[in-house]
């Protein structure tokens, strides 16, 4: 666990840093809490320099000894709009209320920052123990349906399994959707999910029907796993390969960058190369080239054996030759620029040796055959 250089008998560690130094994990942010009001504690702190307060939350950012610290108070709070973010309800609150309003045991343990000790109100060590993610209580997921979501990213990341009794209320509330929710932490969630490339995690998304939270239609689940074709050539967006084959996720606020990837996709699934289909291989470099890789793994779902002969045979082949030798050779800039292109890509498609010369040669030979200014 990262130590911060900072210990008070009424400060605590708390969430995913504990969990996760139990787990033997690295953790990816330390929170701590300050069981009474932050803000004042900071100002008492001999050489803190204080970097932001934020009252309304009870938070304060501070720096020690060169090292930057965030502080929260405790603090309780309610949902008075389900599904949204939740307002603060009291600052300074006991640690005990502060772990309730958290949402699931092994996310809520703190741990004294001067004596070690853990503070484990919800049973979080014994769900650890036998690997289960357990809410703390039956409005969890009416709260927060979020967390249905991190709930299966923690069992994925962690190799856990939902207590019984969560998995129930999560089925409930999967067959009762409050469709009014903050889709901008929904998206965090997804992205957080599926960036971990794990298929497991996809079939329990679809067929444990968690995917409705996001899309409204059916959705089944591709018979092809295209997460080893994710783990070979690195995508850099990757959960929305996941997300962006559901039929409708426009209540996603998604990037450009993002809805283009999904965009392409549809333009491809709507060529449809059926199975069968013999296509040439030019045909399949043309189709998949200037798309995005992630449009090209979400079309491995209609059909792979194309995407991993395009990914592995023929994405790298690209034309040595450009317009300016071509000038060169003094001819002048015209359709028949792309269609020499063409011709000598064919070419190099069949033997990714070529070299420029050889591709200079077959513009000449192009050039020489389609028209007769060219000796
Ligand atoms: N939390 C919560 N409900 C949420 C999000 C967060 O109760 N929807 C609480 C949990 O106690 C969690 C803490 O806030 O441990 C911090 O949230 P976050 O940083 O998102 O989670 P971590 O548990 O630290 O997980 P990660 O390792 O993925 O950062």
């Amino acid at each position: 666990m990262n130590i911060i250089n900072l210990k008070d008998k009424n400060l605590y560690y708390i969430g995913g840093v504990v969990r996760d130094e139990l787990l033997g994990c690295k953790s990816f942010d330390v929170d701590l809490t300050y069981n009474g009001d932050a803000i004042e504690f900071a100002h008492t702190i001999k050489d803190a320099e204080i970097l932001r307060i934020n009252n309304p939350f009870g938070t304060v950012k501070i720096k020690l000894n060169g090292e930057e610290i965030d502080i929260a108070s405790t603090r309780s709070e309610t949902y008075p709009q389900k599904g949204h973010l939740p307002v603060v309800e009291k600052i300074a609150c006991s640690l005990k209320e502060d772990v309730m309003r958290r949402d699931f045991t092994i996310n809520a343990m703190a741990k004294s920052t001067l004596t070690g000790e853990i503070i484990d109100y919800t049973g979080g060590m014994d769900d650890l123990k036998n690997k289960k993610i357990r809410v703390l209580h039956d409005d969890s997921f009416i709260d927060d349906p979020t967390r249905i979501l991190r709930a299966l990213k923690f069992s994925v990341r962690f190799g856990f399994d939902l207590d019984e009794h969560t998995k129930k209320l999560q089925d409930e509330y999967l067959k009762n959707i409050n469709y009014d929710m903050s889709y901008k932490r929904l998206k965090k969630e997804l992205e957080e999910t599926f960036n971990l490339n794990n298929w497991s995690a996809f079939e329990r998304f679809i067929n444990q029907g968690i995917y409705k939270l996001v899309a409204s239609q059916d959705f089944e689940l591709p018979k092809y796993d295209f997460s080893k074709l994710i783990s070979e050539f690195k995508p850099e967006n990757i959960w929305i390969i996941y997300v962006g084959l559901m039929p409708d996720i426009s209540a996603l606020p998604l990037t450009k960058i993002e809805k283009n990837i999904v965009e392409k996709f549809k333009d491809l699934a709507i060529l449809r190369f059926a199975q069968n289909d013999i296509f040439t291989d030019f045909e399949v470099y043309k189709a998949f080239k200037n798309i995005p890789i992630e449009s090209v793994i979400m079309y491995s779902t209609i059909n792979h054996e194309i995407v991993e002969h395009y990914l592995k045979d023929l994405k790298d082949i690209e034309l040595e030759i450009t317009g300016e030798d071509l000038k060169k050779l003094g001819i002048s800039p015209s359709p028949k620029y792309q269609e020499c292109f063409n011709f000598i890509l064919k070419k190099k498609i069949k033997n990714i040796q070529l070299s420029k010369d050889e591709e200079i040669k077959f513009a000449k030979e192009f050039f020489c055959k389609t028209q007769n200014f060219y000796n």
